[in-house]
């Protein structure tokens, strides 16, 4: 591993980013930048397809294939190290296994985006059953608070560790319609803000990104729930999305990235804030 540069100020360290196996994905986005940025970077994601789990129509998990491709592009793309790992964030085994992989292959953990999340439980309040509110808080908080409770000695080690957490501006404010995920997200804003503070003095940044409407799998499956909901085609939803978007466009993984890699990297006196990346639309 080379030192920092000014262009790659991330060389040297090593990054974790969980539930990166979807080619359009924030996951996937994020590794990318993170290798731009110099890091070497271990992608993971639940590998092996959950059918049973499907939400909005899409089942939970992407492939192995799916996840080494994202490797290798990332690889191509930057030159630097990116390997692929299975892990279900919900398996505190699964989770300590590739903790413990990532020290013996690398040495060193740095930095930990934990973007894993399902939209399980995006259904109304009255309708959102039981099973629907344990996926959703196994994966979008559960899996974020264990992965960091056995990554944190690692990334306590140099004094300059950072965790991003992926929220949600549903993590943000209360939308009608959007249960389980809806109080999830807004745990995941409640475990940024705590680690921030009790994780400060040991060095390590605890920040998080609440994305707005993104278009990847999950962005377009909730297009189609609401295009349904309405009776309308998806385009006539889509432009009615955006006009609550003052920057008139949906984001992109990347747009989400940009922020994670920047929190992970030169955001160095900055920790327990959660940034909007959401085109302006405040949800
Ligand atoms: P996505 O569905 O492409 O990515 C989610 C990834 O999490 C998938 O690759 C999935 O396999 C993985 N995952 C699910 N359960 C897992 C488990 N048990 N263990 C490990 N990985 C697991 O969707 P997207 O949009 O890239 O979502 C990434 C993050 O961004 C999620 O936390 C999501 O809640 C959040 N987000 C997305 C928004 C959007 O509009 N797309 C808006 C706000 C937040």
């Amino acid at each position: 591993m080379s030192a920092p540069t000014a262009a790659r100020p991330m060389s040297g360290r090593v990054a974790l980013v969980t539930g990166a196996g979807r080619a359009r994905g924030i996951g996937a986005a994020c590794g990318l930048r993170l290798a731009q940025l110099g890091a070497t970077v271990v992608i993971s994601d639940l590998a092996r397809h959950r059918e049973d789990l499907s939400v909005l129509g899409i089942g939970l998990g992407a492939s192995m294939s799916g996840l080494e491709q994202v490797a290798l592009d990332i690889r191509r793309q930057t030159g630097s190290d990116c390997e692929a790992l299975a892990l279900d964030v919900t398996s505190t085994d699964e989770c300590r296994t590739v903790v413990d992989a990532v020290i013996a292959r690398f040495g060193r953990l740095d930095v930990l985006v934990n973007n894993a999340g399902t939209a399980a439980g995006v259904s109304p309040f009255e309708t959102t059953d039981e099973a629907a509110w344990d996926l959703a808080w196994q994966v979008n908080v559960q899996g974020a608070s264990r992965l960091s409770r056995l990554a944190l000695p690692h990334l306590s080690v140099n004094g300059n560790g950072a965790i991003v957490n992926v929220a949600s501006t549903a993590g943000l404010v209360g939308i009608a319609g959007f249960g389980a995920y809806n109080v999830t997200k807004h745990a995941v804003v409640g475990l940024t803000r705590l680690l921030a503070a009790e994780l400060g003095p040991r060095g390590v940044r605890v920040n998080a990104v609440a994305p707005g409407f993104i278009h990847t799998d999950m962005g377009a499956a909730e297009l189609d729930q609401l295009a349904e909901e309405a009776s309308a085609s998806v385009e006539a939803t889509t432009r009615d999305v955006l006009q609550q978007i003052p920057l008139r466009r949906l984001g992109t993984g990347n747009d989400v990235a940009e922020v994670v890699g920047w929190l992970a990297s030169e955001a160095r006196y900055v920790t327990g804030v959660i940034i909007p990346v959401d085109g302006g639309s405040g949800r």
